[in-house]
């Protein structure tokens, strides 16, 4: 089976305001609802969003013009973004087994643990993520594991105290992650259980879990549209980049 994972169970502290930023107007229309409506078109035999508990009823009403596809299944986050992403799968395994599960049953004996399902993960926070990006990520995903990132435009420095630099990596070989981030899900429980505890505190994408485990994986190219909304700046150029993508739906 292939499913998706919106994550939409952030609070938005760096831009502030009284909305986290997913719930927030982009030219007229919730960022929640953007970003969902890019993934209906999607082959996904189920959609599940992320939120956090205090803002499940404003997620129903602002995803209710998606009402009618059955498979879109609104449910509550954790308290990070890994968390959220296993309530998520929990709540995929409770619908298959008709049985409750938790993160321990899903890292030992669940069906999604022994199974080749996939999944795609993807921000909340991401409105304008391409239906070719998730689509192109869900094929290079039969390797075990995708993410979609865009080389980066900046030489990054390393600097261990902040203060001085340590290193310049070259820059041809330097990429900014982006979601979706797609991948088996079988696969990612099992490395998950084999991390030691540290790791996993120290883990803050799935990406990380397969990298830290020597596994594969592919990078699908991103697209600088695809930007995650965090900052105010980030406010005023997603209303630019939606004007002139809805301009160009008409
Ligand atoms: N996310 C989530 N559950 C959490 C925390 C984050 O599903 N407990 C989601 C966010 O809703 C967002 C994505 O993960 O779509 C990336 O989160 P990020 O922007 O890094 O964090 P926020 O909490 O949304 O924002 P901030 O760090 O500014 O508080």
């Amino acid at each position: 089976m292939l499913y998706a994972a919106i994550l939409a169970g952030g609070s938005g502290t760096r831009i502030g305001g009284p909305l986290p930023k997913q719930f927030m107007d982009i030219g007229g229309v919730p960022v929640l609802l953007r970003t969902v409506r890019r993934f209906v078109p999607c082959p996904f035999d189920g959609i599940y969003i992320a939120c956090n508990a205090d803002w499940l009823e404003l997620a129903e009403q602002q995803l209710s013009p998606l009402a009618d596809d059955s498979r879109l299944h609104i449910i509550p986050g954790g308290s990070d973004r890994t968390g959220s992403l296993l309530r998520v799968l929990c709540a995929i395994e409770q619908e298959r087994s008709g049985k409750p599960a938790d993160e321990a049953l899903l890292l030992s004996g669940s069906t999604l643990a022994s199974g080749g399902d996939i999944i795609a993960t993807h921000d909340a926070a991401r409105p304008f993520v391409s239906v070719r990006c998730i689509n192109e990520s869900i094929e290079a995903a039969a390797c075990g594991c995708a993410g979609a990132a865009i080389p980066s435009a900046d030489t990054i420095l390393c600097s261990e105290d902040g203060d001085t630099i340590t290193a310049i990596p070259r820059r041809t070989t330097l990429f900014r992650a982006q979601t979706p981030q797609t991948f088996v899900i079988g696969e990612y429980l099992r490395h998950l259980a084999a991390a030691s505890e540290e790791q996993r505190r120290a883990f803050t994408d799935v990406c990380g879990v397969f990298t830290a485990a020597g596994a594969q994986v592919r990078i699908v190219p991103g697209d600088d549209c695809n930007l995650k909304i965090t900052t105010p700046l980030d406010i005023e150029l997603a209303n630019c980049i939606a004007t002139a993508q809805d301009k160009a739906a008409l």
